[in-house]
């Protein structure tokens, strides 16, 4: 097992990679807590879990609500949970996202953990101490920052996962490899056919690999003011495609990963050849590189983005491959080229 120590301001998360569900005891405090889950983790996974309290929320997007939160305030009061309580979220990343929030807030904040059960959660979403719920439409418009006292990263519950969720996943994983280390996207090239079956080494490796990029920009940046947005890289356009195209967020990613390296190369700071590596890994990887969509509807979604500063934009270039940096680009700029393409 590897273990990689976030330290946020809100507290110090282990991630232990590795570790597995069936040990999950080890980490509760006197064995005791309070389980979050969603309805498929606990199809699946509920006959592994502890023997302890276990409250499980709808699958899916629409389930991260104020809603859901109120009926897990509810479930906690109901269990008489005081604020020595333990939660521990088991499941995805809105398992992840919506547990954490619960319970950073319930009683003022009491102790939680995560078992992390998909690749996006294992690489991206339970790492780093964003949590939160959507509001109104908005994505993750309400939250806190506030950091998991442990995350278990169990390789095993991947095999259990479909496809396109896989996929999701390694969007983001080829994503940290390309603004941050060049050997890893060598690494993720070599191996590709071992990454589909799903080998338990080489997946590990992939893991422990993005948990380090991820951990150290989140140290060095938890609020993300500078080099956390290094993070972004695919997902200004990403999100675009996500919102306007109504398409998973890794095939979004995949293709705003190409878009964003397109303008790199435009902007002189990428080469043709290693634009051309991007996108053969990504559709080696069956995530797309090309989406038809609609001009003018995703300028507009990306007018709207909240991470957008007036009239500028923080835009993610690639300076190569393993290498990146974020410039402030004028919204009329991307305008122009995106409608010009
Ligand atoms: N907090 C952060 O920093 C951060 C970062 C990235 C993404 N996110 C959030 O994460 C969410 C997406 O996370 P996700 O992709 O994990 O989605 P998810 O939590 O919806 O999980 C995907 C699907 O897989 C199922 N599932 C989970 N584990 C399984 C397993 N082992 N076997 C079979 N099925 C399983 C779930 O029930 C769900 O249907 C989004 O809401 C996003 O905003 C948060
Ligand atoms: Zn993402």
């Amino acid at each position: 097992m590897q273990e990689i120590i976030v330290q946020g301001q809100s507290g110090r998360s282990r991630i232990l990679i590795g570790e597995t569900l069936a040990n999950l005891n080890r980490y509760l405090p006197d064995g005791r807590a309070i389980i979050i889950t969603d309805e498929n983790v606990a199809r699946l996974y509920a006959d592994q879990f502890p023997p302890v309290e276990v409250i499980t929320i709808g699958s899916g997007e629409t389930h991260k609500t104020m809603e859901t939160l109120a009926q897990i305030f509810d479930r906690l009061i109901a269990a008489e949970a005081d604020r020595s309580a333990f939660i521990v979220g088991i499941g995805g990343g809105i398992v992840g996202d919506v547990t954490g929030f619960a319970a950073s807030t319930y009683m003022r904040g009491v102790r939680f953990g995560f078992v992390a059960s998909t690749l996006l959660a294992q690489v991206d979403a339970t790492v780093g101490g964003k949590n939160g719920v959507n509001f109104k439409g908005y994505k993750n418009m309400v939250g806190v920052f506030c950091q998991p006292e442990f995350v278990i990263i169990d390789i095993a519950m991947l095999k259990t996962l479909p496809p396109a969720e896989i996929a999701c996943g390694l969007a983001e994983i080829v994503k940290h490899a390309c603004i941050a280390d060049a050997v890893y996207f060598d690494d993720i090239e070599t191996h590709c056919d071992r990454i589909a079956a799903l080998d338990a080494t080489t997946m590990l490796r992939l893991v422990q690999r993005s948990v380090e990029i991820k951990a150290a920009v989140v140290n060095a940046d938890e609020r993300e003011s500078g080099e956390r947005r290094k993070l972004n890289f695919g997902h200004t356009l990403g999100h675009a495609f996500e919102k306007t195209l109504g398409i998973s967020h890794g095939a979004a990613v995949s293709a705003g990963m190409v878009l964003a390296s397109e303008l790199s190369v435009r902007q002189g700071l990428l080469s043709p050849e290693e634009f051309e590596r991007i996108k053969k890994l990504l559709s080696r990887l069956h995530l797309p590189t090309e989406l038809e969509f609609d001009r003018a509807a995703v300028f507009d979604a990306l007018k709207k983005d909240k991470k957008r500063q007036r009239a500028q934009m923080h835009f993610v270039l690639l300076t190569g491959i393993g290498r990146s940096e974020v410039r402030s680009i004028a919204i009329e700029e991307i305008g122009a080229w995106l409608m010009g393409r």
